[in-house]
């Protein structure tokens, strides 16, 4: 699915546009998505594991721009990509009426709104398609992640203990969300 343009005002007062990633930007959305690995120890990958080309990139972006499941929502300022999020929603006759969402931003631009702006936007997009439930992970400790997902009205439903290792051996506890529509 695409998002269509919508352009947002940021907490510093700049502009930002919210759309569906192009094609084109393939090679920066991947940078994006590695370089937003290597700043933090909340995401599941570290970047060395974001080991596809551009190639395989643009064949994901056109997969996920055509599908009816998935919509995904990039950040661009001044033309730059910040961030991106998605959203699954499920497709059989037990789990269509529950989605997932996942988000990372870069470092630089934390904390400007741009998390708050793509979850009402995820939030619309759940709602549209009648879904109930939408769903999330969080690693135990995520502290800005979680302060925006209780804002938007998720509870804590579930933790998993060790479900992640760090390269240091740090074991890392996965806090499962749900927000009920
Ligand atoms: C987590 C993330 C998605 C949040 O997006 P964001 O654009 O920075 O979030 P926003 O600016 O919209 O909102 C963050 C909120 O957390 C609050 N916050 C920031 N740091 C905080 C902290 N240490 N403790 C509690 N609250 C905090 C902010 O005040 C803000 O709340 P407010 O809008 O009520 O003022 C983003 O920082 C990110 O991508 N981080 C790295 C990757 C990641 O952790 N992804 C999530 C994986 S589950």
């Amino acid at each position: 699915m695409i998002f269509e343009e919508k352009t947002i005002k940021l907490k510093n007062g700049q502009e930002a546009i919210l759309k569906s990633p192009a094609v084109e930007d393939a090679e920066e959305l991947l940078n994006m998505v590695k370089t937003a690995c290597g700043e933090t120890d909340f995401l599941v990958r570290y970047p060395e594991e974001w080991d596809i080309n551009v190639e395989q990139e643009r064949a994901w972006i056109e997969r996920l721009n055509l599908s009816e499941s998935s919509v995904a929502i990039a950040c661009y300022i001044g033309g730059r990509i910040a961030g991106n999020c998605q959203i699954d929603l499920g497709i059989r006759i037990k789990t269509r009426h529950s989605a997932r969402v996942g988000i990372s931003i870069l470092k630089e631009y934390w904390n400007l709104g741009i998390g708050s702006a793509m979850f009402c936007e995820l939030t619309e997009i759940a709602k549209s398609r009648g879904i109930k439930i939408i769903e999330l992970g969080v690693i135990d400790g995520n502290e800005r992640a979680m302060a925006l997902y209780k804002k938007n009205g998720f509870c804590e439903v579930c933790r998993r203990p060790n479900a992640f290792m760090l390269k240091n051996g740090e074991m890392q506890t996965e806090i499962y969300m749900q927000k009920k529509l």
